[in-house]
């Protein structure tokens, strides 16, 4: 872990600072409601994962910052310590896999597409939504987190779904700045 987490110094304030404020979309991008299991990754302090807690019967949450993660379970969510490169999971495990803006964040994009992927249900939808670097705001905010000494590292919609097997049935939706790449098993 390193010395001084972002997300850690962030975590107290996230949700006030950045409000989820999409759940329509979000239900329409993972099929949702569904029954059984989503896996939010990376999902930080749960302000996604509270709100999509009446569309599946169990959710866990999985983060690397220990500020996020009390934040998370302080929503009484089931949060746990893991890298998203590395998961605790056996194979096959969820309905749902969630990973809302920290693709960019990870240190090894391909091993945690490949986590998610892993872990995903035959039958199962995995949901991607990151920031449009291909939009000047997300170059900008790009520029914003390397000047901030953030471990970004941007990735288009297309490049995210070329690191998924030939088997993934792929679909981009963008809208504004955001991007969905949706993923079914
Ligand atoms: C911008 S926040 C987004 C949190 C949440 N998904 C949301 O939308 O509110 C990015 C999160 O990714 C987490 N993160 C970064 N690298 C990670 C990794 N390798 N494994 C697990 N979590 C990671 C950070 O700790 C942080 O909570």
């Amino acid at each position: 872990m390193p010395l001084f987490d972002h997300f850690d110094f962030a975590a107290p304030f996230y949700d006030r600072a950045i409000p989820f404020s999409r759940l329509e979309k979000m239900l329409e991008v993972l099929d949702l409601p569904v029954s059984g299991t989503l896996l939010d990754a990376g999902g930080g302090t749960g302000r996604v994962a509270a709100a999509l807690q009446t569309s599946i019967d169990r959710i866990f949450l999985a983060d690397i910052s220990t500020g996020m993660l009390a934040q998370a379970r302080s929503k009484k969510l089931t949060a746990l310590c893991s890298y998203t490169e590395t998961l605790p999971f056996p194979p096959d495990s969820f309905e749902r896999v969630l990973m809302v803006d920290a693709l960019h964040h990870v240190i090894d994009q391909p091993a945690t597409l490949r986590e998610l992927w892993r872990v995903l249900k035959p039958g199962g939808r995995l949901v991607i939504e990151e920031p449009d670097i291909r939009t000047s705001i997300v170059k900008l905010l790009a520029l914003a987190e390397k000047l901030a000494l953030m471990r970004s590292h941007f990735i288009s919609p297309p490049q995210i779904a070329a690191l998924f097997p030939p088997a993934a049935k792929i679909k981009i939706e963008t809208e504004g700045y955001n991007a969905w790449v949706i993923v079914q098993k």
